[in-house]
């Protein structure tokens, strides 16, 4: 499958995104830093990163580790800077002591980047309109560090109204929306009001956990202690996913391919997804996800059906 567009921007991507949540602080340097280049030497070309607040108590800074880190196995990497599509988050927790500006600012300086090529706006707090928030975004582009802004678990409503907004600031509106998007949590994207806000914005979707955390691959069937969802098994989402993965695992049997494949692929199928943004921690289970592309050209019209069923709500 070739790269798709950003939206209405100019910007192309591969179709599978690797994402950085939970991953690079639980590995070594060399682990973070095998783990990027096996992504881009198979084809990755659009990286998400973000401003994690430390869980493991053992950064050396409360917040935005991850992105240190991030930048650190990317230059170790060898990544060429204007080979890929690097987003990064907007989180507004400081705003209005600090705006939108200087929070990009701080990211850049802890990932060592000049600048990002995708800046996601998270939701505005209770206290910020849409418009602030637009109006905050407009200032970020004309500083000219960012290529493109987007936003990340907007309702529909808010996206519609960036949308009218924006060119009123002098911006285009986003040309990106992520949203959680798998086969057990369909209905942030799945919903008629989201998908004309889409469509209004002319923005690509970014599907994000579309393993819902692991749990499709179908792993937890066969150890349940190892990966990041152990010990959340009988959470009833978690369960959910659980019985997803099993009858995702007979289809997969079938057509011979993985799990994780199969379950990546449905989300592809969106006619908005540009690229779906994936978690991995080993360079095989970054194999096993790219199978996705693949899998979604040997579906036919019958197993595409079977496919939305699983995991599907009664
Ligand atoms: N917009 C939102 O609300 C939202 C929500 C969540 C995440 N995100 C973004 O989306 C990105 C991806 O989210 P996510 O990490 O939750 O995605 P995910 O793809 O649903 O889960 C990724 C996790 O599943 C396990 N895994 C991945 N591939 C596997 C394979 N082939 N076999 C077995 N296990 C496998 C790995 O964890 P273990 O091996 O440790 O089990 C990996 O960290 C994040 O980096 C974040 O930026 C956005």
């Amino acid at each position: 499958m070739g790269p798709a567009r950003l939206g209405h921007s100019e910007i192309a991507v591969s179709r599978l995104a690797l994402g950085s949540w939970r991953t690079l602080e639980h590995l070594s340097r060399e682990e973070g830093t095998a783990l990027l280049a096996h992504a881009v030497a198979c084809g990755v070309t659009f990286f998400d990163d973000a401003r994690y607040d430390d869980k493991s108590g053992d950064a050396p800074i409360p917040t935005g580790w991850s992105e240190v880190l991030f930048g650190e196995c990317f230059r170790a990497a060898g990544i060429p800077r204007d080979g890929v599509v690097v987003s990064n988050k907007l989180w507004w927790e400081f705003w209005p002591r600090q705006r939108a500006v200087e929070e990009l600012e701080s990211s850049l300086e802890r990932m060592g980047f000049a600048g990002l090529d995708l800046l996601y706006a998270t939701p505005p707090p209770e206290e910020m309109s849409v418009a602030e928030a637009v109006e905050e975004m407009a200032a970020v582009m004309a500083g000219g560090k960012v290529r493109t802004w987007g936003v990340l678990n907007w309702s529909a409503v808010a996206i519609s109204e960036a949308t009218t907004i924006a060119p009123s600031l002098g911006i285009e509106p986003p040309s990106v929306v992520q949203l959680p998007y798998n086969l057990v949590y369909r209905r942030a994207v799945e919903d008629t009001a989201m998908e004309v806000a889409l469509e209004q914005a002319g923005a690509a979707l970014v599907p994000a956990a579309p393993l819902a955390g692991g749990t499709l691959t179908g792993k937890y069937a066969v150890d349940p202690r190892d990966g990041r969802m152990a010990g959340k098994l009988e959470r009833p989402a978690v369960r959910a996913a659980q019985a997803a993965a099993a009858d995702l695992r007979s289809l997969a049997d079938r057509l011979g391919c993985s799990n994780a494949g199969l379950a990546l692929a449905f989300t592809l199928l969106h006619p908005r997804t540009a690229s779906t943004l994936f978690g991995a921690r080993t360079p095989s289970q970054i194999d096993t996800n790219l199978e996705a592309s693949a899998v979604l050209e040997r579906l036919g019209a019958d197993e595409i059906a079977e496919l939305r069923t699983i995991g599907s709500a009664p």
